[in-house]
C-alpha cells in the first residue's frame, strides 16, 4: 500500500510535500532575539531533511514576551536581518516549506534557560515584570505578572501584527499564532491562569475574545494565499481546566476567521499536572478536534515510530504529523521513514550517494542503530 504520510497536502497555496513537520523547537540561543550561527546550523539541517515542512521556534513578538534572555523574537529590524539571513541559506539549500511560529511568552516569560534550571530570573540575572491575563503567578517561586490593561492588549495585538509582517518580508511559508503550552494566548484561554470578570474572562466566549483578535489580526496582515495555523492546547488535564470540548468550539472559531489548521499539544498551563505521557498520547485529541471542528489538523507528542506515524495519517486521525525530539535525534528521520515504508524522499543532491539503493552501507548501519 503506498504511504499516506508521504503524499502532498495542500494549504491555500502552499503544497507541501509530505505530512511530516518539523515541530517548533526553542533553542535559547538567540542574541536579543536575533538568530544566528547556531540557528544557521540547527534549521540548516533540519531544512535538508525532507520534510514538508520546517517550522522555526516560537518567536517572541515583543521583547517582553521572550521566554528566556535566549528566546528568538521578531521585534525588531535587527532580528528580522538576522532571521532573514538563515531563510536565505534555508531556501538556497533545503527542500522543506518554512513556517514561523510566533509567541508571547506572558506569565512563563522572564526565565532562565532549561539548562540553566528552568526557573524564574533573579533581578541580578536581568528578571523583567512579565504580564498576563490576571496577576496569578505561575507556580511557587515565580512573579506574580501585571494584568494587562486594554491598552497593553491593543499593543499586544500590534506586536503579533508587526511580526506577522516581518515573517511576510521574509517569504516565510505559513505562520502559526502559539496559543498552548501555558503561554500568554493559552492564559486567555484556561480557567486556571485567566480570572478575569470583564469581556476576557468567565465564559469561553469571553476567554476566546484575545486570541481571536489575535488571530484575525495575523489573518488580515498575512497574504492571502499563504496559510496561517495555530497550535492549540486539547487539555490542560486538570480539573476546572481547558477541556476538549472547548478545545473543538475553538478551533471551529479560528477556523471560521481564516485559520487553515490547528496543530493539537496539550499542557503546560501549571509546571505539574497529571499528563498520561506515553506514545502518541496527545493523538486522540487530534483526532476529536479533526472529527468535530472539520478543520486539518496536526498532531504531536511522542509520535517518533514511522509505522505508528503512518498509521495517524493513513485512519484519519491526522492531517499532518510534529515531531520534535525525534528530529533532534535524527535530523534525517523522513528519510529513514521513507526506507522504511517504502515511499519517495527528497535528498539534497548533496548527500544523495547516502540513499540506501546506491549504498550498501545503509544495511550495516540501521541495524546496528536499531540494537542500540
Ligand atoms: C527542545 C524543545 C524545544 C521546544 N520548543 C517549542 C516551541 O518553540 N514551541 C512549541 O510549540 N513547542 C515547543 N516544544 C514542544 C515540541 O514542539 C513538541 O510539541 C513536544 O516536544 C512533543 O513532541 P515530541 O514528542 O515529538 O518531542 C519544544 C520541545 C523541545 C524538545
Amino acid at each position: 500500500m503506498p504511504s499516506s504520510l508521504f503524499t502532498t497536502i495542500d494549504l491555500r497555496d502552499l503544497t507541501l510535500a509530505n505530512r511530516i513537520v518539523v515541530s517548533p523547537m526553542c533553542q535559547y540561543s538567540a542574541d536579543d532575539g536575533s538568530a544566528n550561527d547556531w540557528h544557521m546550523q540547527h534549521l540548516g539541517s533540519l531544512a535538508v531533511s525532507g520534510a514538508g515542512l520546517l517550522m522555526i521556534e516560537a518567536t517572541a513578538v515583543e521583547q517582553a514576551g521572550r521566554i528566556t534572555h535566549g528566546c528568538l523574537g521578531l521585534y525588531s529590524d535587527a532580528n528580522e536581518a538576522a532571521l532573514g539571513r538563515v531563510v536565505a541559506a534555508c531556501r538556497r539549500f533545503g527542500n522543506t516549506a518554512l513556517g514561523i511560529q510566533l509567541a508571547h511568552a506572558g506569565r512563563k516569560g522572564s526565565a532562565q534557560r532549561p539548562w540553566e534550571g528552568g526557573r524564574a530570573l533573579r533581578a541580578e540575572d536581568g528578571a523583567w515584570l512579565t504580564s498576563a491575563p490576571s496577576p496569578v503567578a505561575l507556580d511557587e517561586g515565580w512573579p506574580t505578572p501585571h494584568a494587562l490593561t486594554a491598552a497593553d492588549l491593543d499593543r499586544i495585538e500590534a506586536a503579533f501584527v508587526a511580526a506577522t509582517r516581518r515573517a511576510a518580508r521574509l517569504g516565510l511559508d505559513l505562520v502559526e499564532a502559539h496559543c498552548a503550552h501555558g503561554y500568554l494566548l493559552h492564559e486567555f484561554l484556561s480557567p486556571i491562569a485567566n480570572k478575569r470578570t470583564d469581556a476576557h474572562g468567565g465564559s469561553l466566549e469571553n476567554r476566546m475574545r484575545f486570541p481571536l483578535r489575535v488571530a484575525t489580526a495575523m489573518r488580515a496582515a498575512w497574504p492571502a494565499e499563504k496559510p496561517l495555523g495555530a497550535r492549540i492546547t486539547g487539555t490542560d488535564w486538570l480539573p476546572g481546566g481547558f477541556s476538549v470540548e472547548e478545545a473543538v468550539v475553538f478551533a471551529r472559531a479560528l477556523k471560521a476567521i481564516g485559520c487553515d489548521y490547528v496543530c493539537v499539544s496539550s499542557g503546560g498551563i501549571v509546571p505539574k499536572a497529571p499528563i498520561p505521557v506515553g506514545p502518541g498520547y496527545q493523538l486522540e485529541l487530534a483526532a476529536r478536534v479533526r472529527r468535530d471542528a472539520g478543520i486539518a489538523v496536526r498532531a504531536v507528542g511522542l509520535l517518533a515510530e514511522p509505522h505508528q506515524v503512518e498509521t495517524a495519517i493513513a485512519s484519519g486521525q491526522a492531517d499532518m504529523v510534529a515531531m520534535a525530539r525525534a528530529f533532534l535525534d535524527d535530523p534525517r528521520w523522513p528519510w529513514h521513514a521513507a526506507e522504511a515504508l517504502g515511499a519517495p524522499v527528497r535528498y539534497p543532491p548533496q548527500y544523495e550517494r547516502s540513499r540506501p539503493t546506491l549504498w550498501p552501507g545503509a544495511k550495516l548501519a540501521r541495524p546496528a542503530r536499531a540494537a542500540e
